[in-house]
């Protein structure tokens, strides 16, 4: 007895002696750069897919259902798989539907294989597309660097026809959809190495420098040494819209994109008065608040565009801000003359968003709220959605860029830093190293 137990030890021993020698390296989080695309204004980020590996453009798509990309046109990779019917990678890909093709076999096109339907919001269009796997690899990050590049093996995605790529960023291959589904990249990367499911978006307003995706843990350190972190993110929860608002769906599906509370907007601190009811989210899906990256500005439902408008020409005029003729989309642009420029932008009123209660409020500075037009003219960044708009307040690219936003899809909450600016930085100073 003795004896067998001295070798059971041993041999315990030994096995943790060699998994000691050969650490194997897990990430606590990974970073992708994104690039804010000058004439389309969508935010292209960069993986790297395949085997040999490519390098591949795609335009992020924060409420997408995964990663999706042309294979029609230059899909070589020895490492493709489709994802095979009745295989438990087709049921986490959400898939109901299984497909064989006839001008095949090529990436995209197998037998017998898992269906999708990968979209693309720009011209609201979904195809239908294979599921595949394939080799990704990003660079992984301990929140203050890029560092050592990581790589997931079997990473599922989707197959798009070359058609879906329309309007869409030039030298784009597809969409990396961030979505609140199994196999969105936060989710994927989340158990591919066991991190946090969140991640934190950080878009950066200039065409010329780019911003961050940091998936997993926090903190995020941007140059020079500003920390931001889960202590110093204000937190609203995140709500879920119970009807999905995706171009393809199927019944009683909830949407997968990001919904926040908006309780009511204050400018220079004065409540707007608004059609309240809008800013629920309805039994039928109508209604609420979201985040996109698909809109560059933010949209706002009509009643609540010129509540808003109107509340804001009001203000700047108690400022001796004057409104000149409009430039579109915007419908409400003034004279510079009496705008200072000020370290969070230019100095007009201010513009809350009110949470969850009068104490969370996301707070939009003229560096968020105004756009440039030339010298002379500044426009308020807002745009009329129509009255029949699904969603009442969609928050887009520009009111977003240089505030650091946590998706965390673990305890379905939304941190958000305010605008870096006020930190004196901004989210263009993240530290790629290689
Ligand atoms: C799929 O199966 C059909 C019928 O058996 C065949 O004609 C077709 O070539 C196959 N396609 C592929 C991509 O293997
Ligand atoms: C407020 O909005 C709701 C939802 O769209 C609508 O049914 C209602 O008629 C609106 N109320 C007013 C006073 O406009
Ligand atoms: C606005 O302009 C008027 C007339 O020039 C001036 O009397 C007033 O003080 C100005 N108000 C502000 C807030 O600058």
């Amino acid at each position: 007895m003795a004896t067998s137990f001295q070798i059971t030890l041993f041999s315990l021993l030994f096995i943790f002696t060699i998994s000691q020698a050969q650490p194997s390296f897990r990430p606590s989080a990974l970073v992708v750069p994104v690039k804010k695309d000058a004439s389309t204004l969508q935010y292209v980020t960069t993986i790297n897919q395949r085997t040999p590996l490519v390098s591949e453009n795609l335009v992020v798509d924060l409420g997408g259902r995964f990663l999706w990309v042309d294979c029609d046109q230059n899909y070589v990779s020895s490492t493709y798989r489709p994802v095979r019917c009745r295989t438990s990678q087709c049921s986490l890909s959400g898939s109901i539907a299984c497909g064989d093709c006839f001008n095949g076999p090529r990436p995209g096109c197998n037998n017998n294989t898992c269906g999708v339907f990968p979209e693309n919001p720009v011209i609201n269009t979904a195809t239908g597309g294979e599921v595949a796997e394939d080799v990704v690899s990003v660079e992984s990050t301990d929140g203050s660097s890029s560092g050592q590049v990581v790589t997931v093996p079997r990473f599922i995605f989707s197959c798009a026809p070359t058609s879906l790529l329309q309007n869409l960023a030039s030298g784009v291959v597809g969409m990396a959809g961030l979505g609140r589904t199994r196999i969105a990249l936060p989710s994927q990367f989340a158990s591919a190495f066991s991190f946090k499911r969140k991640f934190a978006m950080c878009l950066s307003g200039s065409t010329s420098s780019n911003g961050v995706i940091i998936f997993g843990n926090d903190p995020y350190t941007f140059l020079p040494n500003i920390i931001v972190s889960d202590k110093t993110l204000t937190y609203t929860p995140l709500l879920t819209n119970p009807v999905s608002t995706s171009a393809t769906s199927t019944q009683g599906e909830p949407s997968v994109e990001y919904f926040i509370g908006v309780k009511s907007i204050k400018i220079n601190s004065k409540i707007v008065a608004l059609n309240t009811s809008l800013l629920s989210i309805s039994s039928a899906g109508l209604g609420g608040t979201k985040i996109s990256t698909i809109n560059p500005y933010t949209v706002l439902e009509t009643s609540i565009y010129k509540a808003v408008t109107e509340a804001f020409i009001k203000e700047s005029a108690a400022r001796n801000i004057t409104r000149v003729a409009s430039v579109a989309p915007f419908g409400a642009c003034f004279s510079t003359d009496n705008i200072l420029s000020t370290r969070l932008g230019p100095s007009v009123p201010s513009i809350d968003l009110v949470l969850q209660s009068e104490s969370v409020v996301w707070t939009i500075t003229g560096s968020n709220s105004m756009v440039y037009i030339n010298d002379n003219v500044l426009c308020l960044g807002f745009v009329d959605g129509g009255s029949n708009s699904r969603t009442s307040i969609v928050i887009g690219g520009h009111q977003l860029e240089d505030n650091l936003v946590q998706f965390d899809l673990a305890t379905s909450r939304v941190g958000f830093s305010g605008t870096l600016l006020g930190s004196r930085t901004t989210c263009a100073n993240f530290n790629f190293t290689s």
